[in-house]
C-alpha cells in the first residue's frame, strides 16, 4: 500500500489528532511526524479529505530516499518525471520539513528541468512559506492528471518525494463562510476548519447509522452546517430565539446551495442548556460539539478580579450543562467543546471545573495523541495544557478557545 504525505495547517497537534480519529488509523501507521508534515502507511479516500479541517494538502509518496544529498534528490525527481508518459509537463516544487531551509526551490527546479532533456517542461515556484499554495495548484493545473505538484519532505535522515493528490478547496470554504445570510461577528463565529476538526475529534468510532450531533450553544449554526456537510443528523439549540432564527435561515441557505438532495436533516429549538435534558431523550445523542458561551465580552484585557467574577457565573452554567449532557448522550458518546481561556492572565475555566465534571461520569482524553509529543516537537506543545486540553487562539485575542474532549 502506498504511503501518504499530510501537510497540516497551523495546529499540527489538532491535525494529527483528527487524522487519527477520522481515518481510524492507529498511531503505529504514522511512519514519521514533524510539525510540518506526517507520513502514514495508507491512503485517504476521496470522501475523507474534504472533511479534514486541519490538512492543507495530501499527496502520494512516490519515492523514499535514505539520503539528504541534494544531487541524489534532484536526480530522483528527474527520474520520476522522465518515466511519466506525457511529453509536455508542468510541475510545482516545494521543500518542507525540519531540514528544508537550505533548499532553494528555484535552483532545484531549474536543475530538475535541465536533467529531463527529452520532455518539454515548465515549472511553478512556491510564492509563500516555501510551498506552492492551493491557489497556485488550482490555477496552474498541477493536480493529477494534468500536472505534478511535488513536495520533498525532509526529515533528519530521509527525503520523501510526494505528488499532491488533494488540496483544500479554498473556494468552497469562502462560500460556506461568506455566503451565509447571517454572520454574527459579535457572538464570535467558529472558524470552519476548527468546526471540522472538533466534529472529527468527537466522531464515534463506528456506527451503523448516521450519527446524531447536538450543538446546544448553536449561535448562527456554523458547527451544524459543517456537520450536515459531513452527513450527520443535526440538532441545534440556543437560549436566544434570534440565534435559532439565524441558524434556521443559514441552514436553509446551506441546504439550497451546498448540500446534496439526500443530505441529512436538522432540527432547531430555543432552550437553555441547563434544561436541555427536557427536550431530548436519554441516550439519544451520539456526539456533542459546541463552542460554549464565553460570558461577557471584554474590549480590553480583563483583570484577574473580573475574570474570577466571570468564571464564578460560568462554572455553574457549565456544570449544569455537563450534567444534562450526561443524560442525553449515549454511553461512549463524546463531547468536544470550547471553553473561554483568558490569554493574558493564563486563566483556564476548564481546569477549574474539570474535576467536578469528571465526577458526573466522564473520562477526559488528551488532545495530544499517543506518541505525538515526541514527534511533533516543542513548537506547538505549549498549547497543550497539563490536563490534555488545547488552547486555540491568535496572539491578538483577549479570550482564546480551550478545547476539551470528554467521553461518557
Ligand atoms: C459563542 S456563541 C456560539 C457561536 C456559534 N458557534 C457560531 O459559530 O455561530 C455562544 C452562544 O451561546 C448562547 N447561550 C448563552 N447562554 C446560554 C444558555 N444558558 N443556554 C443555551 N445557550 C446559551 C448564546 O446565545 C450564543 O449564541
Amino acid at each position: 500500500m502506498p504511503d501518504t504525505l499530510i501537510l497540516p495547517g497551523q495546529h499540527p497537534i489538532l491535525s494529527f489528532a483528527e487524522l487519527l480519529t477520522l481515518t481510524g488509523l492507529s498511531p503505529d501507521a504514522i511512519q514519521t511526524a514533524t510539525p510540518d508534515g506526517f507520513i502514514f502507511a495508507g491512503t485517504l479516500t476521496p470522501a475523507q479529505f474534504p472533511r479534514l479541517g486541519g490538512t492543507i494538502k495530501a499527496g502520494q509518496v512516490v519515492a523514499e530516499l535514505d539520503t539528504l544529498d541534494k544531487e541524489n534528490v534532484l536526480l530522483r525527481i528527474a527520474a520520476y518525471l522522465r518515466t511519466e508518459p506525457a511529453e509536455k509537463l508542468r510541475f510545482g516544487l516545494s521543500f518542507v520539513g525540519p531540514n528544508s531551509r537550505s533548499w532553494d526551490p528555484e535552483e532545484m527546479a531549474f536543475l530538475v528541468k535541465s536533467a529531463v532533456e527529452d520532455k518539454s517542461i515548465r515549472y511553478v515556484l512556491p510564492k509563500e512559506h516555501g510551498q506552492t499554495s492551493a491557489a497556485q495548484i488550482l490555477h496552474q493545473k498541477l493536480l493529477p492528471p494534468d500536472g505534478y505538484d511535488l513536495t520533498v519532505f525532509l526529515t533528519h535522515d530521509k527525503a520523501w518525494l510526494a505528488r499532491t493528490s488533494h488540496i483544500q478547496d479554498i473556494e468552497s470554504y469562502r462560500l460556506r463562510d461568506e455566503g451565509r445570510p447571517f454572520r454574527i461577528r459579535s457572538e464570535g463565529m467558529m472558524p470552519l476548519k476548527l468546526c471540522q476538526i472538533m466534529i472529527n475529534l468527537a466522531t464515534p468510532n463506528r456506527t451503523e447509522t448516521r450519527p446524531t450531533l447536538l450543538d446546544p450553544f448553536c449561535g448562527s449554526g456554523t458547527i451544524l452546517q459543517e456537520a450536515l456537510l459531513a452527513d450527520y443528523d443535526v440538532i441545534g439549540s440556543d437560549l436566544s430565539p434570534d440565534a435559532v432564527k439565524h441558524s434556521e435561515a443559514n441552514l436553509a441557505w446551506f441546504k439550497k446551495y451546498m448540500l446534496k438532495d439526500d443530505a441529512a436533516e436538522w432540527s432547531l429549538f430555543t432552550q437553555d442548556v441547563r434544561q436541555i435534558g427536557r427536550a431530548l431523550l436519554p441516550n439519544s445523542i451520539d456526539l456533542i460539539v459546541s463552542e460554549g458561551y464565553l460570558g461577557e465580552l471584554f474590549t480590553k484585557p480583563p483583570t484577574r478580579e473580573l475574570i474570577a467574577m466571570q468564571n464564578k457565573k460560568l462554572a455553574p452554567l457549565y456544570l449544569a450543562a455537563f450534567r444534562e449532557f450526561h443524560r442525553i448522550l449515549r454511553p461512549g458518546g463524546k463531547i468536544a467543546i470550547t471553553l473561554p481561556y483568558y490569554l493574558q492572565e493564563n486563566i483556564s475555566l476548564a481546569e477549574q471545573i474539570l474535576d467536578a465534571v469528571l465526577t458526573i461520569g466522564y473520562t477526559s482524553s488528551s488532545l495530544l495523541p499517543e506518541g505525538a509529543a515526541r514527534a511533533l516537537g516543542t513548537d506547538s506543545l505549549h498549547r497543550i495544557r497539563p490536563r490534555g486540553t488545547y488552547i486555540y487562539a491568535r496572539p491578538d485575542q483577549l479570550i482564546g478557545r480551550e478545547i476539551l474532549l470528554l467521553q461518557k
